[in-house]
């Protein structure tokens, strides 16, 4: 007995850190980026950090050296200033750690830190706070958030654009969705429309239509948005899946909108005419969702568009990605003008774990639907799917199913999936 007594008052206190180290790797794009090692003495817990090209202008900032690539800042940050500080904190209180985080950083937009800084280490947080309360990440996500959790439908990239895409397409993502009673047959089914859809390629445009963008999707050399939602269609189409497969569409209107105008598939539009152009598209393919449709600072554009779909009762989500960059301030901004009802959230726009499952919930309340996602440049952490689960989100994107920093999300929702059901049936 007294032995015991004498174990477990020397014993450390459990869920604190013992050592918090980065280092630098790199991710899909072959750029830095920073993977966090925390250290406890029950378990070594690791997080990654992704990176987006197509940003908007509210988006947390992410920390470079002055060579615009390099991350040794960042991971002095992590060592010498969040280290020290987080050393008494209590991992499995997540929302400290974060408010930690936030206070020490002291900016509006991490620029001190850098979100990169912050994020991956709010993530390895949530990992060993999970693993302190001995529950799977998502369950524990769901437990801080205060939230049902479910799997999200998943969204599988066919062909990019924009910025990802680099050709003559201006839509950055051309996606398909299917709704079945599982993750699982809805991700088979998408990835039979990627299969159909290579194949088209590859008889229209040879070694052309097999090449791939950013995010591991077809970048065949189409001229334009209705050349690329006709193919997706096309493939839908062979495999059966006509009207139970829905397109959607990131439009990141943000990286072809320059002074005032949308420099979009080579014409020079404005909003009304891109939303003319957004009207006849919503009527000859199985769109039901759009991101971005216009700049973030041409709230007139959005406007139009939703006020469009609410009178002509179309069954479009409108979706808020650049504009609403998983910020509170910021949805709060769109939901008093009315302007979306759909928004997408990536915990590296924000941050923090904690805030960016406040901003789901603020988007929860306004009766919005939720997509998680991944960014162009990733890394094998899986972390956003356990992430999708734990706040209930209706949906997440995170590419085709070709690289492995994508298929790392797709398979642990498949995981997850699985334990959900096992645990059912026990
Ligand atoms: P990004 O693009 O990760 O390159 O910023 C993704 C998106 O716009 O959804
Ligand atoms: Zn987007």
């Amino acid at each position: 007995m007294d032995n015991l007594k004498i174990k477990k008052i020397s014993a450390r206190p459990r869920s604190k850190i013992s050592l918090l180290r980065g280092r630098e790797i790199l991710d899909s794009k072959g750029m830095p980026t920073v993977e966090v090692e925390l250290e406890t003495d029950f378990g070594k817990f690791l997080a990654s950090v992704p990176s987006g090209v197509s940003t908007g202008k509210y988006e947390a900032v992410e920390l470079r050296d002055e060579d615009g690539r390099g991350v040794k800042k960042v991971i002095e940050n992590i060592e010498k200033i969040i280290a020290p500080s987080l050393k008494q904190e209590d991992l499995s209180d997540q929302k400290r750690v974060d408010e930690a985080l936030i206070q020490l950083d002291g900016t509006k937009n991490k620029s001190r830190l850098g979100a990169n800084a912050v994020l991956g280490v709010s993530i390895a947080t949530a990992r060993a706070g999970a693993k302190a309360k001995k529950f799977p990440l998502w369950k524990w996500i769901s437990k801080i958030a205060g939230i049902k959790p479910a799997l999200p439908r998943p969204c599988i990239l066919l062909l990019e654009g924009g910025l990802h895409g680099k050709g003559k397409l201006s839509l950055q993502e051309i996606m398909v969705a299917c709704k079945t009673k599982s993750f699982r047959e809805s991700f088979d089914r998408e990835k039979k429309v990627f299969s159909a859809l290579g194949k088209i390629l590859k008889k229209r445009y040879g070694q052309l239509g097999s090449k791939q963008g950013m995010e591991g999707a077809f970048i065949p050399p189409v001229k334009n948005a209705k050349e690329a939602l006709s193919l997706a269609k096309e493939a839908i189409e062979k495999v059966g899946f006509l009207g139970k497969a829905e397109i959607i569409i990131d439009a990141a209107a943000n990286s072809f909108f320059k002074k005032g105008k949308y420099h979009f598939d080579g014409s020079i539009l404005n909003s009304k005419d891109l939303l003319s152009f957004y009207l006849e598209i919503f009527q000859q393919y199985p769109i039901t969702a759009i991101e971005d449709p216009f700049a973030e600072e041409d709230v007139k554009g959005w406007k139009f568009l939703r006020s469009k779909v609410k009178n002509l009762k179309l069954k479009i989500l409108v979706v808020g990605d650049d504009l609403t960059v998983t910020n509170p301030e910021r949805i709060k901004f769109a939901h008093q003008r009315k302007i979306c009802n759909a928004l997408i959230i990536k915990p590296n726009q924000i941050g923090t774990i904690s805030e960016a499952i406040a901003a789901a919930k603020l988007a929860k309340l306004y009766g919005w639907k939720i997509i998680v996602s991944h960014r162009s440049g990733e890394t094998k952490d899986d972390f956003i799917a356990d992430f999708a689960v734990g706040i209930g989100s209706n949906f997440i994107k995170a590419g085709a199913p070709t690289q492995k920093e994508r298929m790392a999300k797709y398979n642990r929702l498949l995981a997850i999936e699985k334990e959900l059901v096992d645990s059912l049936g026990k």
